[in-house]
């Protein structure tokens, strides 16, 4: 059965990028797996008064089953109608891999999708990208593309190395895809270990040059920075406090990605500290109370800490916070 966001609630990234670009703020992309983070970052943004994009990668769809987590956006709709004035949120599709995995998510409700052509050759690239927004742009669901390859895992692709964008190329891509927002490599890459440095050693500044090459080259052009958590340090000392072992794992600096959202960054991807407070949570209700059995009892202060982290993220790092 084919259904349109329209009717499910969602918008598509349109309007939610052209208002981030004219007032310096990005707006946050936040991926779930299960009920938990969904409703932590539906409650965080609503309390926060926060447009959100609810990120869902193929992992994810392939976990949780791809109908229950159409219905579970559709569910968190009608909670935030309940919680009051609803902000705007988009469904979209993180990383998808292939024409076939984008269509089947435009046609079950999304209202935006990425496909990722990154580590294809560049002509590859933009004839996959292309053949998505011929479709997706039918329903006007919004398409996000991307250029550069960031290094650690991305998806099932792994790279060693960054690819950074090269900004000679943008006009043209996004000219011959027809894309709605781009993402770029300037430094970043996704998981907990983002850089190579020893303990007390301050990270590389991702490449703001590279960003500002392209923002010449495309002005006014919404642009994605993926692989942005901060991996917070007093989350990864209480896994470490509590059995895990999380060895110099380290993220971007919150000042980087503050000037990143002042810049044509519209939209910043959390993934990974959502992993890493949830983790946190449980291990310490898992050694403090090693009697409990009931999964409410330690989802549920996860829940509550996710809550607190996307808040404070769209206060204090994004700006999104404030803005419905
Ligand atoms: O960029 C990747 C996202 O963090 C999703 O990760 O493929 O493990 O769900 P996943
Ligand atoms: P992190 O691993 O830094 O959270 O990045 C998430 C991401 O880019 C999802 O697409
Ligand atoms: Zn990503």
């Amino acid at each position: 059965m084919t259904v349109s966001y329209k009717e499910l609630g969602f918008v598509n990234t349109k309007e939610m990028f052209a208002k981030a670009m004219k007032e310096g703020y990005a707006v946050p992309a936040y991926n779930f797996n299960n009920m938990e983070q969904l409703q932590a970052i539906i409650t965080a943004c609503t309390e926060s008064r926060s447009p959100v994009i609810l990120q869902v990668s193929k992992g994810a769809r392939n976990y949780a089953d791809a109908t229950l987590l159409r219905w579970m956006g559709r569910g968190a709709i009608e909670m935030m109608k309940k919680m009051g004035d609803a902000v705007p949120v988009a469904l979209h599709l993180d990383h998808g891999d292939s024409f076939e995995l984008c269509k089947d998510c435009i046609d079950s409700g999304f209202s935006s999708v990425m496909i990722d052509g990154s580590h294809l050759p560049y002509e590859e690239n933009i004839a996959l990208t292309k053949k998505v927004v011929e479709y997706a742009h039918q329903f006007d669901v919004t398409v996000e593309g991307e250029l550069g390859v960031l290094a650690g895992i991305e998806d099932e692709v792994s790279a060693e190395n960054h690819t950074y964008t090269d900004p000679a190329q943008v006009e043209d891509f996004v000219k011959r895809t027809g894309v709605d927002s781009l993402a770029i490599s300037i430094g970043t890459s996704h998981g907990a270990y983002k850089f190579k440095v020893k303990p007390g050693e301050s990270v590389p500044p991702l490449r703001f040059d590279i960003l500002a090459e392209v923002e010449k080259r495309l002005p006014g052009f919404p642009i994605v920075l993926h692989g942005a958590s901060s991996v917070d340090q007093k989350a990864v000392a209480t896994i470490n406090k509590y059995g895990g072992k999380l060895d110099n794992a380290v993220g971007v600096p919150e000042e980087q990605l503050r000037k990143a959202a002042k810049s044509a960054v519209c939209k910043i991807n959390v993934d990974s500290d959502g992993r890493l407070v949830m983790t946190a949570a449980i291990r310490k209700v898992f050694a403090e109370k090693p009697a409990e059995f009931d999964p409410r009892k330690y989802l549920g202060p996860a829940r509550t800490d996710l809550i607190a982290m996307y808040k404070e993220k769209n206060e204090k790092v994004l700006g999104s916070a404030g803005r419905y």
